[in-house]
């Protein structure tokens, strides 16, 4: 008996990997997984998983995806060109899920529904390729049109949602939410207001600002405005507030994985939030020689995140260096929200390596006299150069 085992969404796309599985692939069972990081329309995924496939699981992953994921990304400032990186960090864990399911099930194979134009095929393989499981990607192999995909559909009594009413492309998780496709490909088009759901618009967020204290302690947030919270609340909550005041909206053109520039739009008021924090904080009990070298390592560790390279060594050689400097991120940073801003006005740390008393123009403390004596020999290469 030949099983498979599908990575799941409820989407029309992988809906109609099911009977691709079974008629072009020749497979005896499809099992199909959907697994929680935070999406919304989980129940339906799970309605349609268990009516077409032979069985379905859907898995709660959220606590994992928000301590292994998402933690690790505040601490690397995790950003790709502007993108927080939701569904890139969610996709390895999805991936790994799968794997689970598919040697509980003594499953043959293991299946995506993604096409050969997006990340996430590889973030999905760079996962399954790790066992010495059969990979099938129908939609890439058959390289369906959309009207193809709808007609297949149709013959095999899987709905079809209304083009009209969802036209665009929707990936969604604690992190972020992304919106692609349609006429978003058109980067000269602007996005309409219609495509967001977290957040406000700006210009109708509440006339006055609103200012929250998140508490870290060793670069993740544990506390909100003195409660402490866990991370899935603390996000969730943040996801609400921030999203009231119209904060965390992206429009960018991003560069995939294959080279392709594509137009993206994302709501990630959380994410915002967090991150605009945490960088002060770091900020405050860095060296000044640390955040430099920590800027060059935090991007590499988003560029591997972003390509789903999380089983490559060098994540984590980075991810060590970058939890060795996080032992001293602790400490409250205060956020104002204001429509669609989120800025840091005020942060303490006891780690906190700054000096009221050295900088102040109040107090005398550090000696002038010493610092003429550097100031004689500052540039002095430059001099030498100009041969002065
Ligand atoms: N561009 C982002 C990434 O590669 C998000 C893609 C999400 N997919 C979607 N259909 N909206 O991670």
């Amino acid at each position: 008996m030949k099983k498979v085992v599908l990575s799941y969404s409820g989407g029309l796309d992988t809906s109609i990997c099911i009977p691709l599985l079974r008629e072009h692939y020749n497979f005896d069972s499809v099992v199909t997984v959907t697994v929680d990081v935070g999406q919304p329309d989980l129940k339906e995924a799970q309605k349609k998983g268990e009516k077409f496939s032979d069985r379905h699981y859907t898995v709660d992953a959220k606590d994992e995806f928000v301590h292994d994921y998402i933690f690790p990304a505040i601490k690397a400032n995790g950003n790709y060109e502007g993108y927080v990186l939701g569904t890139a960090l969610a996709r390895p864990l999805i991936a790994k899920k799968t794997v689970e399911i598919a040697h509980k099930e003594k499953a043959n194979a293991l299946a995506h529904g993604c096409t050969g134009k997006g990340n996430d095929q590889f973030r999905f393989e760079a996962v399954f390729r790790t066992t010495n499981l059969d990979v099938i990607a129908p939609r890439r192999d058959l390289n369906l049109t959309r009207e193809e995909e709808i007609e297949y559909a149709r013959a095999h009594d899987i709905p079809v949602p209304v083009t009209k009413a969802k036209p665009w492309s929707v990936d969604e998780n604690l992190w972020s939410r992304s919106i692609e496709g349609g006429k978003l490909e058109d980067p000269g088009y602007a996005p309409p207001e219609e495509i967001f759901q977290w957040t406000v618009p700006p210009g109708k967020a509440p006339n006055n600002p609103e200012i929250i204290r998140v508490g870290f302690k060793k670069g993740v947030p544990v506390a909100l405005n003195g409660k402490r919270m866990n991370g899935v609340a603390l996000i969730q909550r943040l996801n609400e507030i921030g999203g009231q005041h119209g904060v965390g909206r992206t429009d960018i053109i991003e560069d995939r994985i294959l080279g392709l520039k594509a137009r993206e739009n994302y709501e990630h008021p959380a994410a915002t939030i967090l991150l605009t924090a945490h960088k002060d904080l770091e900020q405050v009990v860095l060296t000044r020689d640390e955040i430099k070298f920590k800027m060059l390592v935090d991007a590499t560790w988003a560029e591997l995140a972003y390509h789903g390279l999380v089983d490559d060594p060098l994540f984590a050689d980075l991810s060590a260096l970058i939890d060795k400097t996080q032992e001293r991120v602790t400490g409250e940073v205060k956020v104002q929200l204001f429509k669609g801003n989120a800025k840091v006005v005020a942060r303490e740390s006891p780690n906190a390596l700054y000096s009221k008393e050295l900088v102040s123009f109040d107090v005398k403390m550090l000696d002038s006299k010493a610092t003429e004596g550097y100031a004689k020999f500052y540039g002095l290469q430059a001099r030498l150069f100009k041969k002065l």
